[in-house]
C-alpha cells in the first residue's frame, strides 16, 4: 500500500516535471530569438518609462495609455508609484503625452493599478473610458467620463463581480457594458502557478452588463487581449500561452460562438483593430520566458503582427516590427491611426512610428 503511494507520488512529480519542461519550451516559446524587422521612422515616446500596457485610440486620433502596471512577480521600474492614464493627440506634428487628472473620485489614487482599457463613444458623443484596475492586486473595472476641455477623467463608478476575479483586458460595448478576459494572474499565487506552469486552462471570457453577467468562452491557456470587429459582428480573443487568436461570432444576445482559430509562433498579448480596414494589430512576446523571468543580460524583445483578412481561408500575417529588447522590451499592444503606429509594453517604454 505504502509502496503504491510512493510510486504514485513519484509518478505525479515526474508528470509535473515533464509537463513543466514541455510548457517551458512550447508554451513559453523559451528558445525563440527574434530576427529583427525594422521600421524606419520610430521614436520613443517621451515621458513613458515604466510601462504602457494598453493603448486605445479614438477615431479622432486621441490616444489613451494606461501606464505603471504592477504585476505580482513581474518587473517594474517604478514599483512605488501609482499608475496613470495618459493622453496623446496623434494629429499633432510632435505629439507629447500629458497625464489626465482624475476627478470626482471615490477612487483610491495611491493604489490605482491600471491594466486593460477601452473607450466607448455614446450617441451623444460622450466618451467613456473603462479601465481594468488592480488595487492591492484585486480586480475592479472603473468607469470614467472623458472631459476633453479639462483634460480630465470624471470617475463615475467602480464595478466588482465574482465572475470578474482577475481581469486582463476589456472591450467596451456600452458605458457599463463590456467583454473581458480573466487570466487568473491576480488571484492567489497557487492558482496563478497552476495556470502559468501546468497550463490548466482555467481562464475565460465574460460578458458584463448591469443586468446580466455570464461566461461567454472558456478553457483558455491564459486568455489575454480581446477586441471586436468594426462592424461589431466578431470578437477576437488572444490565448497567450497557446499562441492563438480565436475568432467568435457575436450574437444579439451577447453570446459568442467559436468560428475559427489562428496559430502563431509568438505569445499573443493585446489585439487592436484598425477601424478603417478591420486589420488586427497584435502586440506579442516572441519569447515568454524572458518576459516572465526578467534578466537584464537577456532582455525580452518585442514583436508586432498585422493580420489581414482574418475571416478568409488564408489570412495574411505580417511581422511589421521585431526587436531584441535593446530598444523596446516586452511589447503588449500595437494600435494604428492614419499611418501612425503606437507600440506599448508591459513595464518598459512606448514607441511611436510612422509607416
Ligand atoms: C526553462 O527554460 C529556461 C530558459 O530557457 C531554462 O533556463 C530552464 O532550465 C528551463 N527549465 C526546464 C525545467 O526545462
Ligand atoms: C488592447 O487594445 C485595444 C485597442 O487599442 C483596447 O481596447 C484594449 O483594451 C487593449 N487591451 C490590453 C490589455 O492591452
Ligand atoms: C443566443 O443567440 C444564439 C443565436 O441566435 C442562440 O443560438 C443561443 O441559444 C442564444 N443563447 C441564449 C442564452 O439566449
Ligand atoms: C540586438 O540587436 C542589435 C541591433 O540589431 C544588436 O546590435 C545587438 O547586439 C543585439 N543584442 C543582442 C543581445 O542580441
Amino acid at each position: 500500500m505504502e509502496k503504491l503511494t510512493v510510486l504514485t507520488l513519484v509518478g505525479l512529480a515526474l508528470a509535473i516535471f515533464i509537463s513543466h519542461r514541455s510548457s517551458n519550451q512550447t508554451r513559453f516559446n523559451a528558445f525563440r530569438e527574434v530576427t529583427a524587422v525594422e521600421l524606419p521612422n520610430c521614436n520613443l515616446v517621451k515621458g513613458i518609462e515604466a510601462g504602457s500596457e494598453d493603448i486605445d485610440i479614438l477615431p479622432n486620433g486621441l490616444a489613451f495609455f494606461s501606464t505603471g502596471l504592477k504585476y505580482p512577480g513581474l518587473k517594474s521600474f517604478e514599483p512605488d508609484k501609482p499608475g496613470k492614464i495618459l493622453l496623446m493627440d496623434l494629429n499633432e506634428e510632435n505629439p507629447q503625452v500629458l497625464e489626465l487628472k482624475i476627478t470626482g473620485s471615490k477612487l483610491d489614487l495611491p493604489s490605482f493599478n491600471p491594466h486593460g482599457i477601452s473607450t466607448f463613444t455614446a450617441e451623444d458623443n460622450v466618451v467613456y473610458l473603462l479601465v481594468v484596475n488592480h488595487p492591492d492586486f484585486k480586480t475592479t473595472v472603473e468607469v470614467f467620463k472623458f472631459q476633453e476641455e479639462e483634460k480630465s477623467l470624471l470617475h463615475l463608478k467602480t464595478i466588482r463581480h465574482k465572475l470578474l476575479p482577475s481581469v486582463n483586458d476589456i472591450i467596451a460595448v456600452g458605458p457599463e457594458h463590456f467583454y473581458a478576459t480573466n487570466d487568473l494572474y491576480f488571484v492567489d499565487p497557487y492558482l496563478r502557478s497552476w495556470e502559468l506552469y501546468l497550463g490548466v486552462g482555467w481562464s475565460n471570457a465574460v460578458y458584463y452588463s448591469p443586468d446580466e453577467v455570464r461566461v461567454v468562452a472558456e478553457g483558455f491557456d491564459f486568455g489575454n487581449g480581446i477586441s471586436i470587429s468594426p462592424d461589431g459582428k466578431y470578437v477576437y480573443i488572444a490565448e497567450l500561452l497557446a499562441h492563438k487568436i480565436h475568432v467568435y461570432e457575436k450574437h444579439t444576445n451577447w453570446t459568442l460562438t467559436p468560428l475559427k482559430s489562428l496559430d502563431l509562433d509568438t505569445l499573443v498579448d493585446n489585439i487592436s483593430v484598425d477601424p478603417v480596414t478591420g486589420d488586427l494589430w497584435v502586440g506579442c512576446h516572441p519569447n515568454g520566458w524572458k518576459i516572465f523571468y526578467y534578466d537584464p543580460e537577456n532582455l525580452p524583445g518585442s514583436e508586432v503582427l498585422r493580420i489581414q483578412n482574418i475571416l478568409t481561408e488564408e489570412p495574411k500575417v505580417t511581422v511589421v516590427y521585431a526587436e531584441n529588447g535593446t530598444v523596446l522590451q516586452g511589447s503588449t499592444v500595437a494600435s494604428v491611426y492614419k499611418g501612425k503606429l503606437l507600440i506599448g509594453t508591459v513595464f518598459h517604454k512606448a514607441l511611436y512610428c510612422e509607416f
